[in-house]
């Protein structure tokens, strides 16, 4: 009997398998209800009094050896299932992906982008650090014209003579210029970029903040179309097909106006940003002078073209109802996190 046990004992440790049907044929055949040591236990009585004792002891070793047999080679079962990964269980809810967000500015300025490139404009970028030409001086504002006081400028070298100067650019209208330089009409572009004033930081200006310029030049462009295209621009981004041109003045543009578009008077809000009128300003834009298009060797006699600049915080805030502008450069996660749904 005693050798029968240890025989049985011997098989326990020798029995592998990475079947899982086998690991439980292997229970069953020794620790099931009516397994081997069920019956060996049932003999318990028929063994004689003094072997009794190294009887019982054998047979619960052979338990003990069967019980933790079964174990190991399920857990080695289940690390095995775990480490193919996705012949794992398929359906195990998938691990969460942080998402990460949009800066508010990107999706607004991409917004304008689709817009624009919808009706044929493509995308120009100029530098951040200019020069005095692109930035003042051919875009019709001569030394001492006094329109020049109307941005404080960030010089990074001023010297007597201005056509040395270098500059942060104060404006994207800079990028026109370098565009027709080195484009021929018909031309239909749009910049977008940073633009630096030297002005106090409050919660409506900001001394860093961002611009798109448009550029339409060919053959017989007219104010109508300049109209109908800033008409196309703000039903498509603002979804409201009403607006005003005011006369204004810019040095680059003759003549020149600026956009404002009926915004409604329906909210405590719409009240507080349109000051009680319900109309907002967005934008300034002009018929090209003959001046700038001269300054960039495009033939006057031939060609015009319309131009306009607006401001992205500008339309962001009124898009999302930011209410100070100096959120968009904290880098605070509570802000951004909110654009995350977005794209
Ligand atoms: N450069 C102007 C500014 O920074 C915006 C602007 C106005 C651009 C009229 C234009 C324009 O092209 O025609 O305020």
């Amino acid at each position: 009997m005693l050798d029968k046990v240890k025989e049985l004992l011997g098989e326990v440790s020798a029995f592998q398998s990475a079947s899982k049907e086998e690991v439980e044929a292997f229970r069953i055949k020794y620790l099931g209800s009516k397994g081997l040591l069920k019956n060996l236990f049932a003999e318990f009585k028929n063994v004689d009094a003094e072997l009794r004792k190294d009887f019982g002891q054998a047979l619960n070793n052979l338990k003990k050896a069967a019980e933790q047999k079964v174990a190991s080679l399920n857990e080695a079962l289940e690390n095995a299932q775990e480490e193919t990964g996705v012949y794992g269980d398929l359906t195990r809810p998938a691990e969460p992906i942080q998402l990460g967000s949009r800066h508010p500015i990107s999706l607004v300025k991409n917004q304008i982008i689709d817009v624009f490139n919808r009706i044929g404009f493509t995308v120009s970028e100029g530098p951040e650090v200019e020069d005095d030409w692109h930035n003042f001086t051919a875009l019709n504002l001569p030394e001492y014209h006094p329109a020049r006081d109307m941005q404080d400028t960030f010089f990074i070298e001023k010297s007597q003579d201005v056509a040395k100067d270098t500059l942060l650019r104060t404006h994207t209208s800079s990028v026109q210029v370098r565009y027709m330089e080195n484009n021929k009409p018909p031309i239909r572009t749009i910049s977008p970029g940073r633009v630096f004033r030297n002005e106090d930081i409050s919660a409506r200006s900001h001394c860093i903040f961002h611009q798109v310029e448009g550029l339409y030049i060919d053959t017989d462009v007219s104010f109508a179309d300049l109209k109908q295209t800033l008409l196309y621009f703000t039903k498509e981004m603002f979804g409201k097909s009403k607006i005003r041109l005011r006369p204004s003045y810019f040095p680059f543009t003759e003549p020149s106006a600026e956009v404002d578009i009926y915004w409604g008077l329906e909210t405590e809000t719409d009240y507080r940003i349109t000051k009680g009128t319900g109309w907002l300003e967005i934008m300034g834009c002009g018929m090209v002078d003959p001046n700038v298009l001269e300054n960039c060797n495009i033939d006057s006699s031939t060609y015009s073209g319309y131009a306009f600049g607006m401001g992205i915080e500008r339309i962001a805030m009124l898009l999302y109802q930011i209410p100070d502008i100096r959120m968009f450069y904290e880098n605070d996660v509570r802000f951004l996190e909110q654009f995350k749904s977005v794209l």
